[in-house]
């Protein structure tokens, strides 16, 4: 899992669109993400017009690299009629990752931007997207092809590790 290893957030993109066979196979690595019973509460809005990043780079002051971006998705999940109702942000946050990780491998980039559990980032991306009353928008993950390579910190700590033997 090189990935892992690899990722970084990236928040300058080049000017490059995303192969279509490539955004396929992130959304497949989205929908392999184990969930709680198995529920697969999320939908996925891909974004690639213009406005409309625009427009979701406004919701949150930490938004903006999604204007800079070719693409992104928001990562929506279902808030009513669910068997683990509770699990579902929870559920959108490993699908997320997910994401993150299959993006990397594919040689590109991205960025989590946190939209749930905050009411008024979710309800302004409602209105954007125009999302039915049963979803709610859980994050925004601009991606595309970056413009540098940059390397990841190792975040090991021994002393977070307690063995119980
Ligand atoms: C729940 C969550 C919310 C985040 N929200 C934002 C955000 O609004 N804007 C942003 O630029 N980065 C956001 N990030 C990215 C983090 O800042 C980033 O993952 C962290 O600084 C670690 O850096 P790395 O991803 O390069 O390892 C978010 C990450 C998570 C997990």
């Amino acid at each position: 899992m090189n990935a892992i290893f690899h990722r970084t957030s990236v928040r300058n993109f080049l000017d490059k669109t995303i192969e279509s066979e490539k955004v396929e196979q992130i959304l497949r690595a989205a929908m392999q993400a184990p969930t709680a019973g198995n529920q697969r509460p999320c939908e996925y809005y891909v974004i690639n017009n213009k406005d409309i990043l625009e427009q979701l780079a406004t919701v949150s002051p930490y938004a903006g690299p999604v204007a800079k971006a070719p693409m992104a998705i928001v990562v929506c999940y279902k808030n009513t009629g669910l068997r683990f109702q509770e699990y579902a942000q929870i559920d959108s946050a490993i699908v997320s990752e997910n994401i993150l990780l299959e993006i990397d491998a594919l040689g590109l980039g991205a960025v989590f931007l946190g939209i749930a559990p905050l009411e008024d980032r979710m309800e302004a991306v409602r209105k954007i997207l125009n999302l039915p009353s049963n979803l709610d928008a859980f994050n925004i993950i601009p991606f595309g092809y970056p413009t540098k390579e940059s390397k990841q910190q190792d975040r090991f700590e021994s002393s977070r590790v307690h063995y119980v033997n």
